[in-house]
C-alpha cells in the first residue's frame, strides 16, 4: 500500500500505531497518497475493520467530511467538519477533526491525523432545550390568544351586553387558570428536578398521604358520578419521602383515572406492603391507581412520562391537562428511588402503579 520508500522517517509504523492507540477517540491517519496509513482500534469499531490502506474517500463519503480532508492535506492546516451517522439503534453527529502532522507518511509531506468526536448528546441536549420552549410557547399562546380575542370582543360588540360579558369573563377566568396551572407545573417540574438527587427524610404512614389525597378528591369524584375506593392494610405502611411530594403524585394518578378513566364509573386505590419487591430489590410499598376507562393505546404507553405528552390531545386539553402531571410524578418517585408502571387494555382501563421502597 505505500508506493514510495521512505527516506528516514520521523516516525516507523509501530510507534504510529502506539501513539493512535493512545488517542481515547477513533482516529487514523491519511498521508499524502490519500490512503488510510493507520487507525486505531476505535476507529477500526466506528468504520469498519478492513479500512488501513484504503482510499479515504471510499470509507469516508460525505462532502463535508472529504472536503475538511482534502483542505487539511493541501493546506496543512487544521479542518473541522460535522459527520452524520447511525450506529444502528440511533442517530449519531460526530465533530471531525482533521491536524496535520509534519514529516511522517509514505511521501514524506506528512499526513493528516483525524479524530471522531461524538457529539451525539451535546447534540440531543440543545434539540430537547429548542423542542421545550417551542412546547411551553406553544401551551401558552393558546389561552392567550383566547384571552385577547375576548378583551377585544368585550371592547367592542360586547361593551353593553351584560350577559355575553358574564359569559366570556368566565370563559376568560378558565383560560387564566389555565395559563397559572401551566407556570405551576413548569416551577414544579424544575423544583423536582433540581431537588431529584436529595434525599428525602421525612418517615411517613402512606396509608396516611392517600386518605388526604383521597379526600381532597372526593368533590371531582362526586361530580364525575366515580366511586372513589381506598383498600389500604389495617397497619401502617410507613416509608422515609416527602410528604408534600407524595401527595402531588397520587393527587395526579387519582386526578387522571378520574378524568381519563371515570366512564368506567369507578376508582380503586389500593396499598400494599411486601418484604420483597423485584422492582426495588427489597422491601416495599405499592400503590396501585385502578380505573375502568377506556384504556391508553400501547403506542402512547412508553411516551407517556414526557413533558407535555398527551394520549388523547383534544381531551385531555379540554379537561384542562397540561400534559406535565406524569413527567413531575416521574421525577418524584425518581427522587424516591422508586418505580412507575403503566398497564392498560384498550377497553378494559388503566392501572399506574407506584412501587416505593421501605
Ligand atoms: N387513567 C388514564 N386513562 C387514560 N388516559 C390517561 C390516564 N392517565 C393519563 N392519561 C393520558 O396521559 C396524558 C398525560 O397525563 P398527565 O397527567 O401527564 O397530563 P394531563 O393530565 O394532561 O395534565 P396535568 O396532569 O398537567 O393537568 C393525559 O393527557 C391522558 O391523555
Ligand atoms: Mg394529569
Amino acid at each position: 500500500m505505500i508506493d514510495l520508500p521512505l527516506e528516514g522517517p520521523l516516525m516507523d509504523d509501530d510507534l504510529i500505531a502506539e501513539f493512535l492507540a493512545a488517542i481515547p477517540l477513533p482516529a487514523l491517519l491519511v498521508d499524502q497518497s490519500e490512503r488510510i496509513i493507520a487507525a486505531n482500534a476505535e476507529a477500526l469499531t466506528l468504520l469498519g475493520q478492513q479500512i488501513t490502506g484504503r482510499h479515504f474517500a471510499t470509507i469516508l463519503r460525505q462532502p463535508q467530511v472529504l472536503d475538511a480532508i482534502e483542505a487539511a492535506l493541501r493546506d496543512k492546516r487544521p479542518q473541522q467538519a460535522r459527520m452524520l451517522s447511525n450506529d444502528g439503534a440511533q442517530d449519531t453527529t460526530y465533530d471531525v477533526i482533521c491536524r496535520y502532522v509534519n514529516g511522517i507518511g509514505a511521501v514524506q509531506g506528512g499526513a493528516v491525523l483525524i479524530s471522531f468526536q461524538d457529539v451525539t448528546h451535546m447534540q440531543q441536549a440543545v434539540q430537547m432545550r429548542r423542542d421545550f420552549v417551542a412546547n411551553v410557547s406553544h401551551e401558552l399562546r393558546t389561552p392567550l390568544t383566547a384571552l385577547m380575542g375576548f378583551i377585544e370582543t368585550l371592547r367592542g360588540p360586547a361593551r353593553d351586553d351584560a350577559a355575553a360579558r358574564d359569559r366570556f369573563l368566565s370563559i376568560m377566568e378558565g383560560e387564566a387558570g389555565r395559563m397559572n396551572r401551566l407556570v405551576g407545573d413548569l416551577l414544579s417540574l424544575n423544583r423536582v428536578e433540581s431537588e431529584e438527587r436529595v434525599r428525602p427524610r421525612e418517615r411517613l404512614e402512606l396509608n396516611e398521604i392517600l386518605r388526604a389525597t383521597i379526600n381532597s378528591l372526593r368533590p371531582l369524584a362526586e361530580e364525575a358520578s366515580v366511586k372513589l375506593e381506598l383498600a389500604a392494610p389495617e397497619a401502617a405502611v410507613e416509608i422515609t419521602g416527602d410528604s408534600d411530594q407524595l401527595r402531588q403524585v397520587f393527587t395526579n394518578l387519582i386526578e387522571n383515572a378520574i378524568k381519563y378513566g371515570g366512564s368506567g364509573g369507578r376508582v380503586d386505590v389500593v396499598l400494599s406492603a411486601s418484604d420483597r419487591d423485584p422492582a426495588v430489590r427489597g422491601p416495599a410499598a405499592r400503590v396501585q391507581v385502578i380505573d375502568k376507562g377506556p384504556g391508553i393505546a400501547p403506542v402512547h404507553l412508553p411516551r407517556l412520562t414526557e413533558r407535555f405528552y398527551r394520549a388523547d390531545n383534544h381531551r385531555s386539553r379540554e379537561l384542562g391537562g397540561t400534559g406535565l402531571g406524569l413527567a413531575i410524578v416521574k421525577h418524584i418517585i425518581n427522587r424516591h428511588r422508586g418505580r412507575l408502571r403503566v398497564e392498560s387494555e384498550l377497553g378494559q382501563g388503566s392501572v399506574f402503579t407506584v412501587i416505593l421502597p421501605r
